[in-house]
This record gives C-alpha cells, structure tokens and sequence, in this order.
C-alpha cells in the first residue's frame, strides 16, 4: 500500500445498467474515492456519487453519443473522433475510467495533446461506449496509440482486435506507419501479438506467390507500407510466426512462409465471426 494519497474504495462502477467491477485505483476526487459504488454517465462518462444524483442526471443529460466528430460507421459500429483541447471534460473523465482498468500509469488532466478516438454500438436508446484508443496529434510521434481499452463488459468478442485495426487504418491513410506506446500491459500485448500475426498471416495469403518457382521480390519495406506496422514490428511478428529465423552462426535471415498455417489461422479468425472494420466507411483527413 502507498503511503501517501487516499486510497481508492471504489469497487465498482455502474455504467449503462452495468455492474463493473473495477481493477485498478483511478485519481478521481476524494469524495468520489470514498464510494463502493461509482456512477458513470455512459454517454457523457460524467461520474455521480449516489444512485440517486445519477438518475437525476440521466434524465437531464442530452448527450446521447460522445463530442466530437462521428469519423466512422458501418451497420451499428461507429467511432468518434474526440479532441482533447476541444473537450477536455469528457475527455479527463474517459482517461479517469480508464484508470480502472489500467495498471500502469496514464494521463488524466493534460488531455489537451491527444485525439481519442471512441468506439461505439448504436441501438434506439444511443450510441453505447465499447472501448476507445487515445492518440498523440504530435506527427512527429511513431506511436499510433497511446492508451487502449475495451470496457470489460465487451472483452474477448474482437472489439481490440477492431480498435487496433481501426488505429492503423488510421495510420495508413496519413500515410505513415506506427506502433503502439511502451510498455503495453499483459493484454495489450497478447492482443497486439494477435493481430499483427493475423494481419501478416492475411497478407502473405495475398502476396506470396502459391507457386514456389516464381520469385516475386517481397520487402520487409513494402509490407510495412502495405499494413501500417513498423518494419520492426514486421520483423518480430514474422519471427514469432517462424516464418523469418535467423541462422545462428552466419546471423542471415531465411524467409521460408508456410502459407497452409496462414490460411488456417485466417480461417479460425474468421469463423469466429467478430465485427470486421470496412475501410470505405470512414470520413476522415488528419489531424493538422
Ligand atoms: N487473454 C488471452 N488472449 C487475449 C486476451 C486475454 N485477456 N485479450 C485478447 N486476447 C487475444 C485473443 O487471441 C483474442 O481472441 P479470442 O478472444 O477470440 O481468443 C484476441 O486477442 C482479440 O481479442 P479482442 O476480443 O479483440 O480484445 P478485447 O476487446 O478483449 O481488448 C484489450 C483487448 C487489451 C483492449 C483489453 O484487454 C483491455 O482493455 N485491457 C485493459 C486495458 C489494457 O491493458 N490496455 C492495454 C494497455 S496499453
Ligand atoms: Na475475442
């Protein structure tokens, strides 16, 4: 235990009709630290002390979906671009929420130099916070995410696997590449393992010729261009594949891909039938 500060009570949190249990200790004010139970607006992430104020609010509260510009939609999927010097409240509160669930240190007041960018699923009742990824304006950073979530209520159905996607499409389309700010958590990282092994296992199936005898020049450059993953993050994926091993001795690299592992592995993805993004469906220029 610390020794100084007063340490959170706060157990869990209601959200949206949600029980969340929480995992971590967030900074939120004292006198919202003393609670058992926190309440969190889900559309404008405000947080309430008493069952009471929070139904209150929920009838006065306009917000339906957060600030900022809808930059994304296919079917009940949409992300938000949301500016930090523009709506640094909501903004503060979202950073705030995701404390809870983050054991390593995170912004929550000096939001000003990141967009964030928040996914939602729409229904009648509003468009219904699911996770979100928080990014540097600096363009001059490689990092294409600073923070990501997927409140745990949404785990393990493909909503990381979408935000990730959706970080480097982002990437892509300012024509950069990008990784995500170190360290990452233990579940940042087996889900970025995932996707980057995904992502490669796709794209060889596209591009490494079926056809053994015909030598088709494949760059560690080009993939890097083609997918938004930095040429390190390339290199170290294709390693975990075993499809780049480096001889011990004379330290040169063999790239041998087993594109039936790769077809597998996007046909296991795939059955599992998880939101898939659709590149066509975002309206977006960068940030400048
Ligand atoms: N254990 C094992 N594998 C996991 C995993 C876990 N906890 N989380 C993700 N994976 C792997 C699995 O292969 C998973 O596919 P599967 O569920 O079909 O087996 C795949 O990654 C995709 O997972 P997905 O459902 O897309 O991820 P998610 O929506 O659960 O979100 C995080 C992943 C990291 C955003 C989420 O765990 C989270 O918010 N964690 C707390 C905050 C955090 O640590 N963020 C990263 C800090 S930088
Ligand atoms: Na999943």
């Amino acid at each position: 235990k610390k020794a100084s500060g007063p340490v959170s009570q706060i157990e869990c949190i209601e959200f949206g009709g949600w029980e969340i249990d929480t995992w971590y200790a967030a900074p939120y004010p004292e006198e919202y630290s003393r609670n058992r139970v926190l309440y969190i607006c889900e559309f404008c992430l405000k947080y309430l002390n008493s069952d009471y104020v929070a139904w209150r609010h929920k009838l006065k509260c306009p917000a339906k979906h957060p600030p900022g510009d809808e930059i994304y939609r296919h079917g009940s999927i949409s992300f938000f671009e949301v500016d930090g010097r523009k709506n640094p409240v909501y903004c503060q509160n979202l950073c705030l929420l995701a404390k809870l669930f983050l054991g390593s240190k995170t912004l929550y007041y000096d939001v000003e130099p990141f967009l964030f960018y928040v996914l939602c699923e729409y229904d009648d009742l509003g468009y219904h916070f699911v996770g979100y990824f928080s990014k540097e304006k600096r363009a001059s950073s490689q990092n294409n995410v600073s923070c990501i979530l997927t409140l745990p209520i949404h785990q393990r159905k493909g909503y990381g696997h979408l935000l990730i996607d959706f970080s480097y499409l982002l990437t892509r389309v300012e024509e950069k590449c990008g990784s995500p700010e170190k360290p990452l958590s233990d579940m940042g990282l087996v889900s970025y393992r995932n996707y980057w092994r995904l992502v490669l296992c796709k794209y060889l199936i596209e591009h490494v010729p079926e056809d053994k005898t015909q030598k088709r020049g494949i760059s560690i450059r080009q993939i890097s261009d083609d997918t938004g993953m930095t040429p390190d993050d390339v290199v170290s994926a294709l390693e975990a594949l075993r499809f780049l091993v480096r001889d011990p001795i004379t330290h040169a690299y063999a790239f041998r891909v087993d594109l039936p592992y790769c077809h597998k592995e996007v046909g296991k993805w795939e059955a599992k039938n998880y939101v898939r993004l659709h590149p066509r469906s975002l309206t977006w220029t960068p940030y400048i």
